[in-house]
């Protein structure tokens, strides 16, 4: 068996995740949510499927990460072999805002970059470090693996090329959190453990939403992504598609890609 947990997994990438996963019988996945009430179809799954352990805890509140931790040491023995830290805090509020447009509004400047900062950056070396003993202990025996989902967004090229000059605190969050990466990766460099950032690519979470909704929120992005990059298609992954590419790449990651941030393509296209 091959354990995983994936954090925000109620919907999303997160949840596509977990589906993907679960359908190999020779996989358990445990299916972090900071609120059940909210996971419907998750619990769906879990009462389907006897290798889906649905688990309640927000990323950003240890002691819940701590009791999930307990559970998930009980049904494994102890280890861990894969986390994917998936969960993000990704607020529609101010997302139109570039960095000068917070001038004059310094509270919610400061809000804003803590409130992504806690989740995006702070929440997953919560979560790394409640996991480091079970994915060290699994480590003794395979080459553990600590994915964290970062986007394009946290690349600079990716900002200088198409001029996404809004979005910043989330921006920086993640560009964060790609650090926070390489640090765990310089850290254990010597064990048998490794750790990857890795963007989804431009994913289409909204399948089941009207076409106007659709255009609305990804018609805008179109435009500006294929200013960039004007050889790209323009189409956004199905969660599915997406976490088909990354599960590709989480299966063929070596100790050699220690520390990196790579896509979806397990390299440097963005889109
Ligand atoms: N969609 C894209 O195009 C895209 C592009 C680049 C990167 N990404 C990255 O891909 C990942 C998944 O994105 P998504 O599009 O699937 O987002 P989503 O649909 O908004 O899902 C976000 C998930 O994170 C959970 N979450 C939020 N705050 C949390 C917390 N404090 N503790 C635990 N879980 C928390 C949410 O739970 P609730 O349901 O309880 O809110 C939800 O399950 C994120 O890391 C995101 O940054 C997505």
């Amino acid at each position: 068996m091959v354990s995983y947990v994936v954090t925000g997994s109620n919907r999303g990438i997160g949840f596509a995740f977990v589906q993907k996963l679960s359908a190999n019988p020779q996989n358990i996945v445990f299916a972090l949510t900071r609120n059940k009430a909210n996971s419907a179809d998750l619990l769906e799954l879990q009462s389907k499927l006897q290798n889906v352990h649905v688990l309640q805890a927000d990323i950003t509140d240890i002691l819940a990460l701590q009791d999930v931790a307990k559970e998930i040491e009980e049904v494994t023995g102890g280890t861990l072999d894969v986390l994917i830290n998936n969960g993000a805090h990704l607020s529609p509020e101010r997302d139109d805002y570039t960095l000068d447009a917070y001038d004059g509004k310094e509270d919610l400047l400061e809000k804003d970059f803590i409130d992504f900062f806690k989740v995006n950056t702070l929440g997953v070396i919560k979560t790394i470090n409640v996991f480091l003993p079970l994915l060290r202990n699994a480590s003794q025996k395979c080459l553990a693996k600590v994915i964290t989902i970062s986007a394009p967004a946290a690349e600079i090229d990716f900002n200088l090329k198409t001029g996404l000059s809004f979005w910043a605190p989330y921006a920086v969050s993640k560009a964060g959190v790609n650090m926070v990466t390489a640090k765990y990766a310089a850290r254990f460099k010597d064990d048998n453990l490794v750790f990857l950032s890795l963007s989804p690519g431009p994913v289409n979470t909204l399948g089941d939403a009207p076409k106007e909704v659709q255009e609305t929120a990804y018609g805008p992005l179109i435009e500006i992504f294929r200013s960039g990059y004007p050889e790209w298609d323009g189409e956004f992954l199905r969660p599915e598609r997406s976490v088909s590419l990354m599960l590709d790449v989480i299966s063929k990651i070596t100790a050699r890609d220690n520390g990196a941030f790579v896509s979806q393509y397990g390299n440097q296209r963005w889109l």
